[in-house]
């Protein structure tokens, strides 16, 4: 069996049986070798916008010799793309996962699950689902390499969901799952904070109106943790 990191098995266990799978930004397409061996599905799309990125994932599919079951593509995002049940889009920026989703959007609102992980602002990828009526399935945070990941599984429904600013920074679904996750996920933001805090010029126009933001977001934070530990 092909061992995944933490990050990478999280990906490919929101992964459904039976259905059409499409990993945008494969690189090293471990993820579709995994789920093409541990797996039922109906087909696998490693595609990569990046020839030699592609390549890799190719010389592994070979190694492996499951070329019958996995096809390769290059496409800048969906662009090329054969409708998938589930899309993965990990290991990119949050910006940039949902300009892939924005500039085709009738594919990714066709997809059954978005499994997507985005590497830096997570709040700007839940902002994007949520105004324009995708469900937030489901969310986990995943903690490797002294980082933390998380997965955000979403769906298209076309309702409108409300949030509150929190929730686009701390997921809803893990705070009423009360998903014990999220304690040390919290922690680690109150230290960035904090040390945000420690560091800044405190003298700058806007000083003020920014430590007041990080103070009061802190104070929300630890509530979150006080509540989510009893
Ligand atoms: C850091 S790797 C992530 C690999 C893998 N998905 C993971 O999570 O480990 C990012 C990959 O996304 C690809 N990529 C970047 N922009 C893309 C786009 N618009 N469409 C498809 N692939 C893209 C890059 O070429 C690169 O192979």
């Amino acid at each position: 069996m092909i061992n995944l990191s933490k990050r990478l098995r999280a990906l490919a266990d929101f992964c459904d049986e039976n259905k059409i799978i499409a990993d945008i930004g494969t690189d090293h397409g471990f993820v579709p070798n995994f789920l093409y061996e541990e797996k039922n599905t109906k087909k696998i799309y490693a595609v990569d916008i990046s020839k030699s990125c592609l390549q890799k994932s190719m010389d592994f599919t070979k190694l492996r010799a499951n070329e019958r079951g996995i096809d390769h593509i290059i496409s800048d995002g969906l662009k090329n793309v054969p409708p998938a049940d589930n899309i993965i889009i990990a290991g990119m920026g949050g910006v940039l996962i949902t300009r892939i989703l924005e500039r085709n959007m009738e594919k990714a609102r066709a997809a059954e699950k978005l499994i997507l992980q985005p590497m830096q602002q997570a709040d700007f990828l839940r902002k994007f689902l949520y105004d324009k009526a995708f469900e937030i399935l489901d969310e986990k945070i995943i903690y490797e390499d002294k980082k933390y990941f998380q997965i955000i599984v979403g769906r298209f429904t076309g309702k409108i969901t409300t949030y509150e600013k929190e929730d686009l920074i701390v997921p809803k679904i893990l705070r009423e799952r009360k998903d014990k996750s999220l304690i040390d996920f919290l922690e680690d933001k109150i230290g960035q904070n904090n040390f945000i805090l420690h560091h800044m010029d405190k003298k700058s126009l806007r000083a003020k109106e920014r430590i007041e933001d990080l103070e009061r977001e802190n104070k929300k934070f630890k509530e979150l943790v006080y509540e989510i530990s009893k």
